[in-house]
């Protein structure tokens, strides 16, 4: 009896949980490697194509380049391209040319939407992309983390 117990408790504790948990290799959420972000762009130069609703890649900045997201005028969104399934893939999002403001990972299939806080749409990751701070002083948006 003492050692079906014994049993019952070691799967209760030890075993089950590390059945239920999901795996950390599985989805590292928005772990990244940390790169310092620190851009200006001009509003009326850089920026002068995007109209509200639109997207536009950095790619030479974040960890594998930066997508904007212009929701109002004076408002925007960045998000690290990295796709958060599995971050240490290294692959980055890419325009889902088919549906406006989705961005999918060419590896797993995973979208985004930008609109909604780049959240998972569909697919595999369960974690948003990674957002950067951005703030707007005169006619400059900054970028920064
Ligand atoms: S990056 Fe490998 S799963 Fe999306």
């Amino acid at each position: 009896m003492k050692k079906f117990s014994f049993i019952f408790t070691a799967i209760l504790f030890l075993i089950l949980p590390a059945l239920v948990a999901p795996s950390c290799d599985s989805n590292r959420g928005n772990i990244i490697p940390y790169v310092k972000v620190d851009l200006y762009l001009l509003l009326y130069a850089d920026l002068a194509d995007m109209g509200i609703g639109s997207a536009k890649v950095i790619s030479n900045a974040g960890h594998q380049g930066i997508v904007l997201y212009r929701e109002a005028d004076l408002e925007f969104y960045a998000y690290d391209r990295t796709c958060t399934r599995f971050p240490d893939h290294d692959v980055a999002v890419v325009e889902d040319t088919s549906f406006f403001g989705v961005f999918e990972c060419p590896q797993c299939g995973s979208t985004f939407l930008l609109m909604n806080g780049a959240e998972p749409n569909s697919g595999p990751a369960r974690y948003p992309l990674v957002e950067y701070f951005t703030s707007i002083q005169g006619d400059v948006l900054h970028v920064y983390n």
